[in-house]
């Protein structure tokens, strides 16, 4: 198995270009289903989810051809309604994609319930609402495969979300794309990825209105038609790398970034004392390693709020700020496993159902740690950036669900890290 040896404790300088969103290319790649012709996707990032979910498509009959690292062309002409490989299936979150994008096209969809992180229950009854609405009968079968059918195609609908969920928005505007009449979903999420999936279903052809806003008209059309598309850089992967650099000190640039994107992130970053400068594409984060951070509390919410993806890097700040700052998880029940591993490298933190306390310390310390999922990861990299000396990090195939060129993009910026086999990182460490 595969560890990162991390050689931590200076500061990080350079740029480091933003690779296609990880959650809008995992809407866009079942749309993809929907399209008569062929689909050419942009800026796709090589990361192992995006892989999961090109093998899913290829063993139900899509056609798919790499033109370059990130440019695919698919097409869905011949895929075939079969029930999905639970193998592939269970290793992500995004399949349940598949459930919106097959209703859709057959009018019938059967697949595994999904896989993903785990941070507690993890419900799709928002999903399950809308697709029923939409006409659709749904099933979860003892063997945990969902079923929704329906006799004649679906038709649109109102559908009113409890709670706010980007899964269940995209799911829905995929399902009622081709629907008969107009659905309009109402406490939509306003996720960068939700427009963006609304771009690409209608650069196909597709008529939806308001992505970016709470409510969202999808006037269902005949048919969709291939498209050329380019896929919005992530946020999160350039929040990750803006975080990672104020973590470590020094002076690191994101480019190919939308600023606006990233405004909660930046905007808490300034508020703990590290300068941010904006221009039209890229963002730079300053730290002198030598400058404390100052202490904040922070609130995960949908967006435009702070990023629940973004709570375990911020995390490491916090456990460096000086002073107590109180973070709280408002999206998932349980999100904090990692704080045990930060623990084993000196952070002063306790966690109480949705809300951890970081009594900051000066310095973090170099330990053997385990990725707990695919943001963890990303933190326990931070932490050990940030650390005086060498730290092993274990379960690192959690981060290359996420992460293009991990390795590569942080060397780049300065940082001293190898991925070598578990073995020889236990000698390194010896
Ligand atoms: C997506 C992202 C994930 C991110 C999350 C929140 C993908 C593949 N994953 O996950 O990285 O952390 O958005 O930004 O894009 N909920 C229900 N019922 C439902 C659906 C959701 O109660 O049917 C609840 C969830 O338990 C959670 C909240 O709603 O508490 C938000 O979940 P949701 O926005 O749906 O997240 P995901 O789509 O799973």
């Amino acid at each position: 198995m595969e560890q990162y040896v991390i050689r931590g404790g200076r500061e990080l300088y350079g740029s480091v270009p933003i690779s296609g969103a990880k959650n809008a290319a995992l809407g866009i790649l079942p749309g993809v289903i929907l399209c008569r012709g062929t689909c050419r996707i942009e800026n796709l990032p090589q990361i192992s989810d995006v892989a999961n979910m090109l093998e899913i498509l290829s063993s139900m009959g899509a056609q798919i051809r790499y033109l370059n690292k990130n440019t695919v062309e698919i097409n869905s002409a011949h895929v075939k309604n079969l029930p999905t490989p639970y193998e592939v299936v269970r290793k992500l979150r995004a399949s349940y994609y598949l459930i919106g994008a097959l209703l859709g096209r057959f009018g019938h969809a059967e697949v595994a319930l999904p896989g993903g992180c785990d941070f507690g229950f993890r419900p799709i009854d928002q999903h399950i609402k809308g697709f029923e609405a939409l006409g659709a009968t749904v099933s979860i079968t003892d063997g945990g495969i969902v079923e929704a059918h329906t006799e004649d195609g679906v038709v649109g609908a109102e559908i009113f979300l409890d709670v706010v969920s980007v899964g269940a928005t995209m799911n829905i505007m995929l399902a009622a794309a081709m629907a008969r009449g107009t659905t309009v979903i109402e406490n939509a999420a306003r996720e960068p990825h939700i427009v963006d999936l609304a771009n690409f279903l209608n650069t196909c052809g597709a008529d939806i209105t308001g992505a970016g806003t709470d409510v969202i008209k999808i006037r269902g059309v005949e048919e969709l038609h291939g498209c050329t598309y380019s896929i919005i850089p992530d946020q999160i992967e350039a929040g990750t790398y803006l975080t990672l650099a104020a973590a470590a000190g020094g002076e690191v640039t994101v480019t190919g970034v939308i600023p606006k994107h990233l405004e909660s992130i930046t905007a808490k970053l300034s508020e703990m004392g590290a300068e941010i400068i904006e221009h039209d594409e890229s963002v730079t984060v300053r730290r002198p390693r030598d400058r404390r951070l100052r202490r904040i509390n922070i609130k995960t919410q949908p967006y435009p709020g702070f990023p629940t993806d973004m709570q375990p890097q911020f995390a490491v700040l916090l456990a460096l700020a000086d002073g107590t700052s109180i973070l709280t998880e408002g999206i998932y029940d349980n999100r904090y496993k990692y704080v045990n591993e930060l623990r084993r490298m000196g952070a002063n933190a306790t966690v109480d159902g949705r809300i951890a306390v970081f009594e900051g310390v000066e310095r973090l310390s170099p330990a053997p740690v385990r990725a707990t999922d695919l943001r963890a990861g990303a933190a326990l990299i931070m932490a050990a950036l940030a650390a005086d000396g060498t730290s092993t990090i274990d379960e690192v195939r959690y981060v290359e669900r996420g992460y293009e060129d991990i390795i590569k993009k942080l060397r780049a910026i300065g940082a001293d890290v190898k991925c070598i086999e578990q073995y020889e990182a236990t000698k390194a460490l010896g």
